[in-house]
């Protein structure tokens, strides 16, 4: 049975640098036989995250159907962008809603615990968004998510790109599928499937 890798961008832009990104990683995953869904968190109309919301209202439907998503995939792979030194707000009330608890009561985290993860990012400037990797870092660690030790970084992204599927540095774009087809890896071993 194939390793299932849901592969989810801190960012919804148009023309998105993490999106090409986190394809490439995506590419390199799904050749070593993962099978990988690719899902845009701007598809999911989650509410900005609120105790007094979801004490009156529940856990809304939108973010029942992200839970479903994690339920369903055994890894993730995430870029993300760097926003101010941390990662986006919608990738962090995406995971919060997640955590939330389940429809059969059950937590939220289990949904995050134990899964492998890999993260990559993105930015037009020099550290190709590594902060928000280390930020990320720790929030899935709390999560009990096993971030992967391959990780990318893309800095000067504005002018990494050649066509719409290609890096121009053949070497980084190894470096990059190569995040992917260790994630599928770790992923495998994790849940036996490997
Ligand atoms: C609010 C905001 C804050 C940003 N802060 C940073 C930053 O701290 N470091 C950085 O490298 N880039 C920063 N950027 C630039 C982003 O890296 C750049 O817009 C990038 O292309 C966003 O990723 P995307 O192309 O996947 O949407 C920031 C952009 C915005 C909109």
């Amino acid at each position: 049975m194939s390793i299932r890798i849901l592969a989810v961008s801190g960012s919804s832009r148009r023309g998105s640098l993490n999106q090409k990104l986190l394809d490439i990683a995506a590419y390199g995953a799904r050749d070593a036989g993962a099978v990988v869904t690719s899902i845009r968190l701007a598809d999911y109309a989650l509410p900005l995250y609120d105790g007094d919301n979801e004490a009156e209202q529940g856990v809304p439907a939108e973010a029942r159907r992200l839970q479903r998503e994690f339920a369903g995939h055994d890894a993730l792979l995430i870029a993300t962008p760097e926003y101010n030194g941390g990662y986006t707000a919608m990738l962090k009330n995406a995971l919060d809603w997640v955590s939330r608890p389940q429809e059969d009561g059950t937590s939220g985290v289990a949904l995050l615990a134990g899964k492998a993860a890999a993260l990559l990012s993105a930015s037009p400037g020099p550290l190709g968004g590594l902060r928000s990797q280390l930020a990320l870092r720790t929030v899935l660690d709390k999560l009990g998510v096993v971030v992967i030790p391959d990780a990318f970084a893309l800095g000067t992204a504005h002018e990494a790109f050649e066509g719409e599927t290609g890096l121009r540095d053949k070497g980084a774009e190894k470096a990059i599928i190569q995040v992917g087809v260790a994630l599928s890896r770790t992923a495998g071993r994790l849940s036996n499937k490997g």
